[in-house]
């Protein structure tokens, strides 16, 4: 279905660059309505959000709109929001609302009463007759579309050929399955409108190459370089060293020794600084509290491989009391699944073992200088302890986000308007480091048959 790509998945090791049309031009933007948002799958919203059967929630990419429906448990159907007469939307969404939810046993239009089951068959037609027979059911349904459901969330798909979920997510989604995200609930869930396209907002959350710039403070508690790999259309990122034992001993992870003489004390102080700077994500309490025992429980000297299994031992025996599991997740799945990743286009999921920091981007209206961002945190509660949380639009500051995200929001904007100068000669992605952000640009150039990455040499 995609283009080959002139670019193989070796070629991302090595120096490469790409053109900055995909984050500027309008007419790059009208093209993404019909080669990229169709033919995609998106996720709508997590599974905890549809209660009752009849439950809706709209969800909007570019020009289409689409109302996503529970009809059973774990069942739902998808229809473009849009009456077959003479194209009204079904239901109203204006801009700058998040989504627009409700609850319907039946859809009646707005604009001449037509009216539609669950199933998006038509129910009502007022004097049908005077179409001479015209109207079959194919013609006056509602459109369904693609729906299924994986990690908790609702997911579309607008092509009707599409491959099935899994199959799209693939290894990806086989990792991410082990830390069992459907059993995750909302902590806190916030968007805004932002100042720069959408891929330029997903991109500062692709890798930690800028931890180091940005997030200066951060240097004081770990080390952040990082490995970057491509897995088909997705890609993953893990904190790397330089030496193998010091590898053995940090993990990919963000839940790792830190930096420091004593690892008791550094593994604390880390998970202490991501979870308050991250805005009470990118840990728990229960992991920050077991780590800040690890001086009391552990004698000096032990090496940082033996406080980390301590640590998450103790966590974990913690969770159980409180009445939160946690999964087995086999090692070698731990390690390949690193700190972070991204699902193509527009998603990135921070996993830990009871936690998730998740983002998405989408463009907003039809200027290729804006977007909707949005970033949530999940976690592991005790059955029926999760809050209740609904979308805040929350300004770009760190009162709203936490100090890390608005040391990043402080950089998009300025990217954006950054690529325009005449002076620059386009991006030089750190190929060990920022590997995801080639990967993405030669599986969206596959899509858009345009902006393909190119060899530096
Ligand atoms: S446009 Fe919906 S009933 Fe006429
Ligand atoms: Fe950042």
């Amino acid at each position: 279905m995609n283009k080959p790509s002139g670019i193989a998945v070796e070629d991302l090791a090595k120096p490469l660059t790409y053109p900055v049309e995909a984050f500027l031009s309008r007419d790059y933007a009208e093209a993404e309505k019909e080669k990229l948002w169709p033919r995609v799958w998106q996720l709508v919203e997590r599974v905890e959000d549809f209660r009752e059967v009849g439950d809706f929630v709209t969800y909007n990419i570019a020009d289409d709109s689409i109302i996503v429906l529970k009809t059973g448990d774990g069942t739902f159907n998808a229809f473009h929001n849009v009456c077959p007469h003479r194209g009204r939307q079904l239901i109203n969404v204006p801009d700058g609302v998040h989504s627009v939810r409700g609850n319907r046993r039946t859809f009646i239009c707005g604009f001449h009463g037509w009216t539609f089951d669950t199933e998006g068959n038509n129910t009502y037609i007022l004097d049908k007759e005077d179409w001479q027979g015209a109207l079959t059911p194919e013609l006056t349904c509602l459109s369904k579309i693609r729906v299924e459901s994986w990690g908790g969330w609702v997911w579309i798909n607008m092509d009707a050929s599409a491959e099935p979920l899994p199959e799209y997510l693939g290894r990806a989604g086989e990792v991410l399955s082990h830390f069992e995200l459907d059993r995750m609930s909302y902590k806190w869930r916030q968007w805004a409108i932002y100042p720069c396209n959408w891929k330029t907002a997903i991109e500062a959350f692709m890798e930690p190459y800028h931890v180091a710039g940005t997030h200066t403070q951060l240097l004081d508690y770990g080390d952040y370089y990082a490995y970057s790999a491509a897995h088909d259309r997705h890609s993953v990122s893990g904190f790397d060293q330089k030496g193998l034992a010091a590898k053995m001993a940090q993990g990919g992870s963000v839940s790792r020794a830190g930096k420091g003489e004593d690892a008791r004390i550094s593994t604390y102080e880390l998970a202490r600084e991501n979870f308050e700077t991250l805005n009470f994500t990118g840990s728990t309490d229960t992991l920050v509290n077991a780590a800040k025992r690890l001086v009391d429980e552990l004698p000096e000297g032990t090496p940082a491989s033996e406080v980390i299994a301590h640590w998450m031992k103790s966590a974990k025996a913690d969770d159980a009391a409180r009445g939160v599991a946690w999964p087995e997740i086999p090692p070698e799945i731990m390690a390949e699944a690193g700190l972070a990743w991204s699902l193509f286009p527009n998603l990135t999921i921070l996993q830990g073992v009871t936690f998730a920091l998740c983002y998405r981007t989408r463009p907003y209206g039809n200027d290729p200088d804006k977007c909707i961002f949005e970033a949530y945190a999940l976690e592991r509660y005790p059955e029926g302890d999760a809050p209740e949380t609904a979308w805040i639009e929350a300004a770009p500051t760190a009162e709203q986000w936490g100090a890390i995200l608005a040391q990043d929001f402080a950089n998009m904007e300025w990217v954006q308007r950054g690529m325009k100068s005449r002076g620059f000669r386009g991006p030089l992605p750190n190929p060990h480091q920022e590997r995801k952000i080639t990967n993405f640009h030669r599986n969206l150039a596959q899509f858009m048959g345009t902006g393909e990455p190119r060899l530096l040499k």
